[in-house]
């Protein structure tokens, strides 16, 4: 799980300086995606085509850093300054590749980092995201070649196959293109990968590829004559000889700030950047000759202050205190006075009723939002709902079935275990439906139909806005596939009717930030904290403890109220921190009886309960309360969970800990 990113500039003059900056701000935004290591390559000073007899220019010069980007950028600026590398000098076309890492093969550190090489002389190098399957079967054949092979990564065969894949087709044909060497190479992997090539003998031009990984293009003309317009050939935009910037990115927010023309490459496509022009050649295992294909560029809608964390000084923070303007957008042009309107769903509703059940799939936090939707879409629909943990789909190679709607729900879209229990759904001829917050995601491509939850670029590695907009989405295709039913058109109103008030109520609860500031000061030396919900708010339960245990790094369970006697209770004294959900639902009574069973045992209790119910929950007043506003019942998780996002959020700040980049973590885990 990693981030690629790659800056080519033609016909326009940039410094050395320029080029190294606009890499690094690249792998900033990425950064998110992996943060142990990282890398770049960037061009020598001068082509010197005697440095080796086919290279047209000289070994590019390459950098690779343990630790996070700043690290990187540090050690950059001190071996340029040591070697008198001139930051002045100014390329007027120039190819530049980067990449953060998440380490899957082989532990962090420079070797193990990516640009990974050839070998001497750096010939072909190359950035990856994904993971290669069989490269220990290409690895032994390579060093069978003669070969040495210097990291633990599944990546390096890839260079080393391009070295010889080259060698070979140069003996047997003499010219060969970069995109035929990466076609061969590309013959030969197993997988799932996103891959940007960089060679000497190429000087000016990158090849880029792709399977399964996400890879997007963005293109930057800069006579400004194009811009503005939805959609563009993508070769008419490029083959023109006007000066342009050229991106391959992991991510669209890390092309933002510099263009909003951009195409997401499609899986077996191979993207050539060569003269300032794109061709894109779509490759076919079983053809010799790839075809050359015609695609056209979309207009990102996105603004760059998504990007930044403004005012705020994490952004978790401010993916948190965002939500009511998610939960807008969410809704937005989706909720009618007649019921719901989802453009990606019409066309399936008739299906989806018909199915004889929908099974829920995530992971994490994606998996919490569809536990907390369960109920309401049995509610409304009358299907029943099975849950499965993507992982645990797989590993048991669990039931599907044809008559099943299998709803698929991720905020990256590119979570590996999502993605192959999508491609298990898929082969076993059930309906697919993706919930997703990326356009262009693995998850929005696959799936035969779905909902965008818009809820903006989510940074901060523990999922908060897209959490809630999840549960909205969910709740609006409840909505609409209950939509013909009479039974429940009094209920699917008051439903309505609380989807419109959520950005307000949202609003409300933020206004907790302080006292949850205050709670988690008492907080932060427990070592353990216990959540119990039920009915709608197991799920709160689950999330609050999952969001605690990823950011604070405190042990944290959520657990289901009904089952606290059953085994938990032996944990309860006066010093194990224990938050209650009981805001108003019919589970109300029921989570009353379980705060008297917790505080005869002199539990420590944080009830959270609706406005006005502080004696109804703890009459004794011997309990802490987090009073939160009231909304439907069973949108109340969209509600609860905010004050356990901050929660977990001052929890993570006052025990010192890195909020946006916990230890170990990564924002979408693409490997399983
Ligand atoms: C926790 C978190 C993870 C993700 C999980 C699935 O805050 O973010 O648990 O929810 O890795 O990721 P997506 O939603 O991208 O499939």
């Amino acid at each position: 799980m990693c981030g690629i990113f790659a800056y080519l500039n033609y016909n326009v003059s940039r410094e050395r300086r320029y080029i190294l900056e606009v890499l690094f701000n690249g792998l900033r935004r990425l950064e998110y995606r992996g943060y142990d290591s990282s890398g770049i390559s960037i061009d020598a000073d001068l082509p010197s085509p005697a440095a080796a007899p086919v290279y047209a220019g000289s070994p590019p010069l390459v950098f690779r850093q343990e630790g996070k980007i700043e690290c990187l950028v540090r050690s950059v600026y001190s071996e340029v300054d040591e070697k008198d590398v001139n930051l002045d000098t100014a390329f007027n076309v120039h190819a530049a590749i980067a990449h953060t890492r998440w380490a899957t093969h082989g532990v962090p550190a420079p070797r193990n980092s990516h640009p990974q090489s050839s070998g001497p002389g750096d010939e072909f190098l190359v950035v990856h995201n994904g993971i290669i399957t069989n490269y220990e079967v290409l690895k032994e054949t390579l060093i069978r070649h003669g070969f040495t092979f210097e990291s633990d990564t599944d990546t390096e065969v890839i260079p080393k196959l391009a070295k010889f894949v080259f060698d070979k087709l140069h003996d047997e044909e003499g010219d060969v293109t970069f995109s035929q060497v990466v076609m061969e190479v590309m013959r030969q992997l197993e997988g799932a990968y996103a891959l940007i090539f960089k060679s000497p003998h190429y000087p000016n031009e990158l090849v880029a590829c792709k399977q399964g990984s996400i890879l997007i293009l963005g293109v930057n003309e800069l006579s400004g004559q194009n811009s503005g317009k939805l959609f563009h050939d993508v070769k008419a935009l490029t083959a023109n000889g006007k000066p342009k910037e050229l991106f391959f990115s992991s991510d669209l927010c890390a092309i933002v700030e510099h263009t909003k023309n951009y195409l997401v490459i499609e899986d077996n496509e191979i993207v050539h950047i060569k003269d300032g022009s794109v061709s894109i050649l779509k490759f076919d295992h079983d053809k010799e000759k790839p075809a050359s294909v015609q695609r056209a560029l979309s207009v990102l809608e996105m603004e760059v202050e998504q990007i930044k964390k403004g005012s705020y000084d994490h952004f978790m923070q401010k993916e948190i205190h965002e939500q009511p303007h998610s939960l807008t957008t969410t809704m937005r042009g989706r909720l009618k006075d007649s019921g719901v309107l989802l453009g990606g769903l019409k066309e399936y509703l008739k299906t989806i009723r018909r199915s004889r059940r929908v099974v829920f799939i995530g992971c994490g936090t994606s998996y919490n939002a569809a536990l907390a939707a369960r109920p309401f879409v049995e509610e409304l629909t009358g299907i029943p709902v099975a849950m499965e943990v993507a992982s645990d789909l797989l590993d048991r190679q669990g039931p599907i079935y044809r008559e099943d709607t299998a709803v698929f729900v991720s905020q990256s879209g590119e979570t590996a275990d999502t993605l192959f229990a999508l491609d298990y759904a898929l082969e076993n001829g059930a309906l697919c439906v993706g919930i997703t917050n990326t356009v262009g995601s693995t998850l929005s491509r696959k799936t035969h139909c779905g909902v965008h939850i818009n809820a903006g670029c989510e940074i901060g590695v523990a999922s908060t806005k897209a959490y809630t907009s999840q549960i909205v989405a969910m709740a609006m295709l409840a909505l609409a596939v209950g939509s013909d039913q009479i039974s429940t058109q009094a209920r699917r109103n008051v439903i309505i009717s609380g989807l419109s008030s959520l950005p307000s109520k949202a609003s409300e609860v933020l206004k907790l930030d302080a006292e949850m500031k205050e709670l988690a000061s008492s907080l932060i030396d427990s070592e353990s904290l216990l959540v119990f919900g039920r009915g709608y708010n197991y799920a709160t339960a689950l999330e609050g403890a999952l969001k605690v245990k990823e950011v604070a790094l405190m042990h944290s369970e959520g657990m289901l109220a009904g089952e606290m006697k059953h085994g938990p209770l032996a944990l309860v004294d006066e010093n194990l921190p224990i938050i209650v959900i009981a805001t108003r639902d019919a589970c109300f009574s029921k989570q009353q009886s379980v705060i008297q069973q917790l505080l005869s045992r002199k539990g420590r209790l944080i009830v959270m309960c609706s406005e006005g119910d502080t004696s109804a929950v703890c009459p004794s007043g011997s309990c802490r309360v987090i009073k939160v506003p009231e909304v439907a019942d069973c949108l109340q998780p969209v509600i609860n969970i905010i004050p356990l996002q901050l929660l977990a959020y001052h929890l993570t700040v006052l025990r010192g800990f890195d909020v946006d980049q916990p230890r170990n973590l990564a924002k979408s885990v693409t490997t399983q």
